[in-house]
């Protein structure tokens, strides 16, 4: 059968990451490649515990269809932490999600489409990426600096570019670079906004897991006019499995993605958005951050200070403040590093391009995850990649 895909179809390729993921967890290769929470991470127990008690209580309404918006009891209590910290004001309102990944689904499927251009940071999250691109609208990547999107080349993309729409950023512990935004660029993006009149996509779902103090404030905390669209999810909180986020927005945006959610996926999995709400609520969960907080920075400072011992200071690294994420620059010659690491070394990076809008050549970064290889495997990996290092230093 000859079939006929959509361009946009056509054009979506499995993300190099999933195919880097599966060759990751083969025996005994070092994982720095995934996204994952930690194994040590997991409530597990809660989880049990909670999932008993939601079957004995309320198993019909766990089982049952459910409504779009989302469990009340969530929706409520999530709005009534979102502000607290001035991310919701009186006109927002709050939709469940499956995961932060279908806020970027309904965002630009509700407001981008072809003709229309989407921004988004260089290099970013693929998943994001994708989405925007299922659009038809241009998606087009702007280089970052180390606190955040370059804000000379934002402006030009924002002259050059026709009808740009939507602006994506991950403020805090972006994925992949670790880079967080600083208050003066979030407050230079929100003033950009009114500016070229576009909306913001705020994806945030690392900004609970600093190392020390809490980020600079939400750019949702500066919407007066109902321009930025908020995601959040547990998924590095709680469970990525359990596939629950959530899109704070002006009411008229949630009507309108709720709308298109019920053509989607009908509504999140409502036994999940339970064991999310009880987990939020009835556990001790700002205990669980902090534990989780401690748990990263720890595994962090282990890894970059073996990056600091075996890829310095040929190999130059940034130092994120939280989240999983560093990003790391090779010098010129090197670009086969992160597939020979694989290769000859059992160590797997996932290579700049696998975030990039268009390839970039030739392509010198690669992203390395701190949170799910064990500490033993982050001693062993960078020993291996500082070996490579050597190794093609004296090649050249
Ligand atoms: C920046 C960013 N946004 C969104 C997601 C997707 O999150 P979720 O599991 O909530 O869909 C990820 C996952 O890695 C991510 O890194």
């Amino acid at each position: 059968m000859d079939y006929r895909f959509t361009p946009e179809a056509e054009a979506l390729k499995p993300s190099a990451i999933r195919e880097i993921l599966k060759l990751s967890f083969a025996p005994g290769v070092i994982p720095f490649s995934a996204g994952n929470p930690a194994p040590e991470a997991f409530p597990a127990e809660a989880v049990a515990g909670i999932t008993a008690q939601i079957l004995e209580k309320t198993p019909i309404a766990a089982l049952q269809y459910s409504v779009t918006e989302g469990f009340e009891p969530l929706r409520e209590e999530l709005l009534v932490r979102a502000k607290a910290k001035a991310l919701a004001n009186e006109r927002d309102r709050i939709l469940i999600t499956a995961g932060a990944q279908q806020v970027m689904s309904l965002a630009s499927a509700a407001l981008a489409g072809r003709g229309d251009t989407i921004l988004c940071e260089n290099p970013s999250f693929v998943g994001a990426i994708n989405a925007f691109k299922l659009t038809g609208a241009r998606v087009v990547g702007v280089d970052m600096e180390e606190d955040g999107l370059n804000l000379n080349k934002l402006e030009d993309a924002l002259r050059r570019e026709e009808n740009v729409k939507l602006l994506y950023v991950i403020p805090n512990f972006q994925n992949p670079t670790g880079i967080t935004t600083s208050e003066e660029k979030r407050r230079a993006l929100y003033r950009l906004a009114r500016q070229y009149d576009f909306l913001i996509i705020e994806d945030d779902p690392y900004g609970e897991l600093y190392f020390q103090g809490a980020p600079p404030c939400p750019i949702k905390s500066l919407d007066t006019d109902g321009r930025v669209i908020y995601a959040g999810s547990f998924s590095k909180v709680l469970s990525p499995g359990l596939r629950v986020g959530w899109c704070i927005a002006d009411e008229a945006l949630i009507a309108k993605f709720t709308a298109l959610k019920q053509t989607q996926d009908v509504h999140t999995n409502i036994m999940a958005q339970m064991i999310a709400h009880r987990f939020l609520t009835a556990y001790p969960f700002e205990e669980h951050l902090t534990f989780l907080r401690k748990l990263y920075a720890r595994k962090a400072a282990l890894c970059l200070g073996e990056a600091e011992r075996h890829l310095a200071p040929e190999i130059t690294f940034t130092r994120p403040a939280g989240g999983l994420f560093a990003w790391c620059a090779l010098p010129e010659g090197y670009d086969d590093f992160p597939l020979r690491a694989l290769r000859e070394k059992q160590v797997a990076v996932v290579p700049g391009g696998a975030f990039r809008v268009q390839p970039a050549e030739p392509e010198r970064c690669f992203r390395i995850n701190f949170s799910t290889p064990t500490d033993e495997q982050i001693v062993r990996g960078m020993e291996r990649l500082g070996e490579l290092k050597r190794v093609m230093a004296r090649g050249r």
